[in-house]
């Protein structure tokens, strides 16, 4: 994992992918019932992201919006500046054939043709490229996920991990900017698993957009950004980062008590002494952990960054005066997201994972700045720190 839409600070009207205040309402024998409720997502091009969640959570329902195959019941989906949830049928097809890629779980190739007519049909459909030209792309895509060997085999010759490959292979065949793929590796074992993984990854670094819904944790880590969908919202994925020990019930419930706070450089957040009554996540720019002993003196411990925290020392102890001062660097502004000390209670009575991570968090750097209040020890820890 690296970071988070809330890490990157790019506004969202720069995004390629912007998905604003989303609600997907189905209508069942039970009555209504909100898939998605009030969603708003932006992705950048090149970012590789994976999307988590329980099963119906509406991971689905998401993407779906996103490759028009559903609409929103309300709220708007914009892709490279088209508005694809005002699209009608005929257009929709248009636009799809040229800007997108779906692959799904089952692969979906047509049976009775081979492998690289499979991949040639999305161009015959386009007329993007001139009919000479078709098989030689074919090949090519099927040699850069690695089937040029089987090209002309037919699809139940070849391995499902082969199968999906090829799948991928055809979703690119178009050359579009965002391939989106719901479980992709969900039938596959784990090494094909890893392999069509590993697929995406280089499309991505060629500056493709790539949206991957599944249910392996582990995989979605290794992409570039990951999204978690609970209950039809999306956890603050600052949160995400900072917390992973939660539950994405535990994550929905931190993302709705969240305060949104700026700080200027070199702005103090957190001063020694004195009372702190909230907890802090970094979602963008650099804090110094600084240690003042007496005469105006002070030691910078420790700097934290996008995703670390800061704060549980004074929640977790008696007395909640801090035993450091917390201070945005020079350099830049630091965003965070804070949680006020009654939620944070909450959470960590519910959350033993988080109590046992945030105690042991709150032992290490209690142990750290005693050290560097004993002028014996200090000089050694300083050069150590600054290391
Ligand atoms: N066409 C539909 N009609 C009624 N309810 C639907 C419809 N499609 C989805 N839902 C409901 O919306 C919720 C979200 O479904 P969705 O398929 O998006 O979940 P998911 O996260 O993709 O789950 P899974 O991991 O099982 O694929 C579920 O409760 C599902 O039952
Ligand atoms: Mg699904």
């Amino acid at each position: 994992m690296s970071t988070a839409e809330d890490l990157l600070g790019k506004a969202p009207s720069d995004a390629f992918i912007q998905m604003r205040d989303i609600v997907k309402t189905f209508k069942t024998q039970a009555g209504e019932f909100t898939a998605l409720k009030n969603v708003s997502v932006h992705l950048h091009r090149g970012e590789f992201v994976g999307v988590v969640g329980k099963s119906g959570s509406g991971k689905s329902t998401l993407v779906n919006m996103l490759t028009g195959i559903d609409h929103p019941t309300s709220g708007e989906v914009q892709i490279g500046g088209t508005l694809v949830h005002k699209l009608k049928e005929s257009k929709m097809a248009r636009w799809r054939g040229r800007n997108l890629g779906i692959v799904f779980q089952f692969y979906q190739l047509l049976p009775m043709l081979s492998l690289i007519e499979n991949v040639m049909l999305p161009m015959d459909l386009s007329e993007m490229y001139s009919p000479s030209k078709r098989e030689e792309r074919a090949m090519d895509l099927l040699d850069r996920v690695g089937l040029a060997a089987v090209a002309h085999d037919m699809p139940a010759n070849v391995s499902g991990g082969q199968q999906q490959s090829a799948a991928i292979a055809r979703a690119l065949a178009n050359d579009p900017p965002l391939i989106v793929a719901d479980e992709p590796t969900g039938n596959l074992d784990s090494r094909s698993a890893g392999t069509v993984f590993g697929i995406f990854g280089e499309l991505a670094k060629q500056g493709k957009t790539i949206v991957m819904v599944t249910h392996d944790n582990a995989l979605a880590e290794r992409a570039s950004r990951k999204l978690v969908i609970a209950d039809g919202e999306i956890v603050n994925e600052t949160v995400a980062i900072a917390l992973p020990m939660l539950t994405h019930e535990q994550m929905l419930k931190a993302t709705k008590h969240l305060q949104a706070r700026t700080f200027a450089p070199g702005e103090t957040i957190i001063r020694q002494g004195e009372s702190n009554d909230a907890f802090y996540m970094i979602a963008d720019g650099y804090t110094d952990v600084i240690v003042e002993h007496g005469q105006g003196r002070e030691v910078s411990v420790a700097r934290l960054g996008p995703g670390e925290h800061f704060g549980e020392v004074e929640l977790l102890h008696e007395g909640n005066r801090a035993i450091a001062s917390i201070r945005a660097t020079l350099q830049s502004a630091v965003r965070v997201r804070a949680l006020g000390r009654q939620v944070f209670q909450e959470l960590i009575t519910e959350a033993d994972a988080m109590h046992e991570t945030l105690t042991s968090v709150v032992r290490q750097r209690t142990a750290e700045n005693a050290m560097v209040q004993r002028p014996d020890r200090r000089s050694r820890y300083v050069e150590t720190a600054l290391a």
